[in-house]
């Protein structure tokens, strides 16, 4: 257990994720409060807050103290707070995210992070699990790295999102295609470099990594598959169970992550709030 000045912070793997206490994020955080968290997040790339009690409006209000937020195009969002966009899951809405992903990689300036709070909670099952990408990354090969440094890759919102899948009615319909139409196909460094701490990860995710440039396609599809497996290795993962209240922030710039689904019929809701980050690069 260490303790920044107000905060007390317990890693819960050497990897990835902390637990932290002493904070209400229903009051406004002073600006020592959030340079504390940042560091902390910096730090254990996911943090978790227990037993909080935040509406949207307090959860779009702290979540813009660390950036501009994200408005998703296509998933519901909370009336009156677009950047609050709303997972709710049940048997006729199963959950989508159940597949390893760092979140709205399909733009130029993906999200630094996202924060997701527990609004309703099956009585067991629903957990997420978060993987460090730099874990993933300082585990490999250097030959392997030095061979991913120099790639880039494809990522594209009409790869994760289909036509098949999202657009039942009309109106789903013109919604998807007017998304489709505002997010082109962009183009990310497979490794990227941490704006703020400099470490290189693996910037490449399942959902929304359409190929690798410059490679044939089944050396993509293999090059991705392998990566894909990687990264979901135990040592870089933490699995969080939710309890009412809880509230986690992960840093989308060096993690990913996926939800279980193993909670259905039961019903399960969550809000996440989405801050914009910068451009990915590499630097050597
Ligand atoms: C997400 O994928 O952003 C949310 C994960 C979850 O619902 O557990």
């Amino acid at each position: 257990m260490t303790r920044s000045n107000v905060l007390e912070i317990e890693p819960l793997s050497p990897a990835i994720g902390a637990v932290l206490r002493g904070v209400n994020l229903a009051e406004r955080a002073s600006d020592d409060l959030v340079g504390d968290i940042r560091a902390a997040l910096l730090k254990h790339q996911v943090i978790f807050f227990e037993g909080q009690d935040f509406t949207p409006t307090q959860q779009r209000d702290f979540a813009a103290r660390f950036g501009d937020l994200h408005v998703h195009p296509l998933y519901d969002r909370d009336e009156g707070h677009p950047e609050i966009m709303i997972i709710d899951n049940h048997v006729d809405n199963p959950t989508d995210n159940n597949f390893w992903h760092t979140d709205v990689t399909f733009i130029d300036t993906p999200p630094m992070g996202s924060i997701l709070a527990a609004r309703q909670l099956p009585p067991v099952g629903g957990d997420t699990m978060w993987a460090s990408m730099t874990a993933a990354y300082n585990a490999l090969s250097k030959p392997m790295q030095t061979f991913l440094q120099g790639l880039e890759a494809v990522h594209d919102f009409a790869y994760a999102f289909t036509a098949d899948g999202i657009a039942g009615s009309q109106a789903g319909r013109e919604k998807y295609e007017k998304a489709v139409a505002a997010n082109p196909p962009v183009t990310h460094p497979v490794i990227r470099t941490h704006p703020e701490t400099g470490e290189p990860g693996i910037f490449v995710n399942s959902v929304f990594t359409r190929r690798i440039k410059g490679l044939r396609r089944e050396e993509s599809k293999a090059l991705m598959a392998f990566l894909n497996n990687h990264i979901q290795q135990p040592e870089f993962v933490v699995r969080w169970r939710w309890r009412p209240g809880d509230v986690a922030f992960w840093d989308n710039r060096n993690t990913q992550h996926r939800a279980v689904d193993d909670f259905l019929p039961h019903r399960r809701i969550m809000t996440r709030a989405t801050v914009l980050g910068d451009k990915p690069v590499f630097r050597a």
